[in-house]
């Protein structure tokens, strides 16, 4: 599939133009499809805490549209450290996904380079305007163009990266396959066709039958709410499972295939908590067990999978289920958002760049090489 000819099942997350940015309000999934506008960055920052836009490349994106809404909102005399502050609360959004980080630094270093060539385009210099400092008019509206234009480009290039992922993992999975996912990693946590999911989604395009095992994903149900909706939108077999029926279905799976917040130079990964429990069972059972992540999730910084920080979510999260509460309110809970994954529990990567495969740390150096 391509970017410009995604069918009409595939949900696209956000949508930015000049009069707005919109997001699908991912709590409500599935009952409705509700779009909300998001006109600062407070409001992007909040959508990423509460999960409104969720998925690592989608937070990304998200981040950099905050900082484009941001730049419009701001007047021009404080254009500069108040994206400062924007970039600050974006990248403290949430703290294990990578994409967040990475994508707010780029948008920032291209504000960065407007400010410091005092905000002059090509355009204007041929024209003979002038400007004083990059306070004035032009280089605050230079700015702004540069940040919009930074956003809209990261989000280009995820979609681009994301169909990518989708080809090379829909490789993988031959006619008949069944797989076993957990959270959701479809379209609506990376924009175009997601990155596990989206091998799936890429596969039946090709003509392929696939089924699906989809863990429901306690406690915010991202399994149930979302992955299920996307594979039947898309005419996938899909089953349903509790999370801890996987030990049960996995004698019978082909290949297990789960995202990324954040891949390590050794390729120890976090994702999703419970990723790391399908991986002993792949394991266990001899079966195949595959990450799906663009480059813009690898990070060179990060050595190992104790330099991950995890993030610990409100406890409510697993007291309630859907605003009912199933547990005592002074029951004491331990709610990591993700776990993390050994490098020698996978089998491999799969890229926008290809499959690497171990040893991890040689072969994913030389992928991100090529970027
Ligand atoms: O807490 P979430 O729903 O943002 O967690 C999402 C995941 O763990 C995904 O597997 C990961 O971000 C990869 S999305 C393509």
């Amino acid at each position: 599939m391509t970017a410009a000819r995604l069918p009409g099942f595939v949900f696209r997350p956000m949508r930015y133009s000049r009069s707005g940015f919109l997001i699908i309000d991912q709590r409500r999934l599935p009952a409705r499809v509700e779009r909300v506008r998001l006109s600062s960055a407070a409001a992007v920052a909040r959508a990423i805490r509460t999960l409104a836009v969720r998925g690592a490349p989608s937070i990304g994106v998200a981040a950099a549209y905050g900082l484009a809404v941001e730049a419009r909102r701001l007047p021009d005399n404080h254009l500069r450290s108040g994206l400062k502050r924007a970039a600050e609360l974006l990248r403290d959004a949430r703290p294990t996904a990578v994409n967040l980080a990475w994508a707010v630094e780029r948008v920032m270093a291209e504000a960065q380079a407007k400010t410091e060539d005092g905000g002059w385009r090509n355009e204007d210099r041929k024209r003979g305007k002038r400007g004083s400092g990059p306070e004035d008019k032009i280089a605050a509206h230079a700015l702004r163009l540069g940040v919009e234009r930074a956003a809209r480009a990261i989000e280009r290039e995820e979609t681009e990266r994301s169909l990518a992922v989708s080809r090379h993992g829909a490789g993988l999975l031959g006619s008949g396959a069944t797989v076993l996912t957990i959270c959701n990693t479809g379209a609506l946590a990376a924009p175009g066709l997601g990155t596990a999911l989206g091998a799936v989604l890429e596969a039946r395009a090709e003509g392929r039958d696939v089924r699906v095992f989809a863990c429901e994903t306690r406690p915010l149900l991202q399994g149930a709410r979302l992955t299920i909706p996307e594979l039947l939108r898309a005419g996938v077999d899909a089953t349903l499972i509790a999370d801890s029926a996987a030990a049960s279905v996995m004698p019978g799976v082909d290949v297990v295939l789960v995202g990324a917040d954040r891949v390590c130079r050794n390729g120890d990964f976090a994702n999703k908590v419970g990723t790391l429990g399908l991986a002993v069972l792949a394991r266990h059972w001899h079966k195949p067990f595959y990450c799906c992540a663009p480059a813009s999730t690898f990070d060179p910084a990060c050595a190992c999978g104790t330099d991950i920080v995890i993030e610990q979510r409100d406890p409510d999260e697993v007291r309630l289920v859907q605003g009912r509460r199933v547990a005592p309110a002074r029951a004491r809970v331990f709610n990591p958002a993700f776990d993390v994954t050994p490098a020698r529990l996978v089998t491999g990567f799969v890229t926008d760049r290809g499959v690497v495969r171990p040893p991890f740390r040689r072969s994913i150096r030389r992928m991100l090489r090529q970027g």
